[in-house]
């Protein structure tokens, strides 16, 4: 986005606020408990095949997987006419969309849910510069609840680099693969769950974004359910959600639970609850840090140097849970070494499959009597093992004849994906600093 640009569209998006009236008296916070949302894979119903679901899906997370987890983002638009203005770099994308509705009365859309940012937005009417989205844009004039914050606010002073023009608080977000959203940080009454059991939940900080370009995703913009003040999950009370994710193929959306409905006494959990600590990570303080100790493939505990999964004084390495990366990253070291796993305990050779993007393959199906069997693998965490089904990390590409495990190397930090979190439920308590896992039948819930 050049100075020239960014000059216009602050003048722009000043006016366009100015002309809106402030200060509707919202309710007060009301008696608000939980409430239940459907997510949808982004690729579901589009009648792709598997493979090329699964082959997306691999492609993007790749792309996510590089920027994650990178302290270096900060971009400066210098000697711009109107301040220095600095953006944080977010990492692109998503794979989970919800549905929800913005307003009063309600707007219903999509948007793409994202475990590793905070700013909740979506496309603003006026649209100094929007992308196509499936649903009208949001039109703050039509609704009664709309409130822009001031600069002193405290969810403006939230922003990583809030921008102030005539004490209205102008956001401005930058997504690594080159989609940016820039409008108004405003109140909004949010309407969640379904048609026939829904939520209205006032004064919801969100950015209304007159200016957005790059990919879109079929969505009508982000929530953000990162660590952060400005998060949904922090934005709510209680400060909590869980989300269990269905089968990667099936066409059952998945449960989205937020407050006293992401409790782990579901009648749907198959298995043991176990939990593990979150660790707080200064340098990128949206992401869900957990303590990973070690792996263990077959029979064989690794012998994975405590190095490989530390997170190091600098921000750099450690080890995220994350919704929005499909596969799961490990650490170059960690990785070599599930890799060898791989290629000593199955009785095949072991191939790379350009079509997926991933080197831990074998040609499927195996010859008969030839004795051929997929290791077990488990997750070693501080306090908890989570033990995977192997639909959680074996995918098999047809067209090629491969069954490949889905991990990818990282030069940095790792990253457990959703492929390796499907039929789990998965708790993430932000008032106790825990996550808390299950197996669990998502598709009963
Ligand atoms: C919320 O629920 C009510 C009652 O079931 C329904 O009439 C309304 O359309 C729902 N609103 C949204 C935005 O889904
Ligand atoms: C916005 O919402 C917050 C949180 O409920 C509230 O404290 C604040 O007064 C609201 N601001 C405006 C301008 O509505
Ligand atoms: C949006 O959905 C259509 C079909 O439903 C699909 O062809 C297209 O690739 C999707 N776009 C994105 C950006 O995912
Ligand atoms: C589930 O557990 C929570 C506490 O973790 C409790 O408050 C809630 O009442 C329980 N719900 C049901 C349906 O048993
Ligand atoms: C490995 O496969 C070969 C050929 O299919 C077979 O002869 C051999 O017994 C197998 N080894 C093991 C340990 O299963
Ligand atoms: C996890 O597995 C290891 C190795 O099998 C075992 O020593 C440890 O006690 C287990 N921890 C939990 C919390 O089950």
């Amino acid at each position: 986005m050049s100075n020239r640009t960014l000059f216009l569209i602050l003048t722009i998006i000043t006016l366009i606020s100015s002309s809106i009236s402030t200060s509707y008296s919202n309710n007060a916070n009301t008696n608000y408990m939980g409430f239940r949302a459907p997510l949808r894979h982004r690729d579901a119903g589009c009648g792709l095949s598997k493979d090329k679901i699964i082959s997306r899906a691999v492609k993007r997370s790749k792309s996510r997987a590089t920027t994650l987890l990178s302290t270096s983002k900060v971009t400066t638009t210098a000697a711009n006419p109107v301040a220095s203005v600095k953006i944080l770099v977010r990492p692109s994308e998503g794979e989970y969309l919800m549905d929800l509705a913005i307003g009063t009365p309600p707007n219903p859309y999509s948007a793409m849910i994202d475990t590793g940012s905070d700013l909740i937005w979506t496309q603003c009417a006026p649209c100094v510069l929007c992308v196509d989205q499936p649903t009208p844009y949001f039109n703050p004039l039509a609704s009664k609840t709309f409130s822009r914050l001031t600069c002193s606010s405290s969810n403006c002073q939230a922003l990583d680099f809030p921008f102030c023009y005539q004490n209205i608080c102008v956001y401005m977000y930058s997504y690594s693969d080159g989609a940016n959203t820039a409008g108004v940080l405003a109140n909004e009454t949010f309407t969640f769950g379904t048609r026939s059991n829904n939520v209205s939940v006032p004064n919801i900080a969100y950015g209304c974004g007159n200016l957005n370009e790059g990919s879109l995703f079929n969505g009508s913009g982000m929530v953000g359910l990162g660590r952060g003040p400005l998060s949904l999950v922090n934005q709510l009370g209680p400060k909590k959600f869980a989300y269990c994710l269905t089968y990667f193929f099936s066409p059952i959306s998945s449960p989205l639970l937020f407050g006293s409905m992401a409790n782990l006494n579901s009648s749907s959990i198959t298995g043991p609850v176990q939990s593990t600590p979150f660790i707080i990570n200064t340098a990128l303080p949206s992401l869900y840090y957990l303590s990973l100790i070690g792996i263990t493939v077959g029979k064989t505990r690794l012998p994975i140097p405590a190095s490989a999964f530390a997170l190091n004084v600098d921000g750099t390495g450690g080890v995220i849970i994350d919704s929005g990366t499909t596969i799961t990253y490990l650490q170059m070291d960690a990785y070599d070494l599930v890799l060898q796993a791989f290629k000593t305990q199955v009785n095949l050779t072991m191939v790379s499959d350009d079509n997926f993007g991933l080197d831990i393959c074998f040609p499927w199906p195996p010859p008969l009597n030839s004795n051929v069997k997929i290791p077990s693998l488990t997750f070693h965490f501080d306090g908890a093992n989570m033990t995977l089904p192997e639909l959680n990390y074996m995918l098999y590409d047809g067209s090629a004849g491969l069954y490949c495990a889905g991990f990818g190397p990282s030069s940095d930090g790792s990253i457990i994906g959703n492929f390796q979190q499907q039929d789990m439920y998965v708790l993430y308590d932000l008032e106790n600093g825990i996550l808390s896992f299950a197996p669990a039948r998502c598709d009963t819930m």
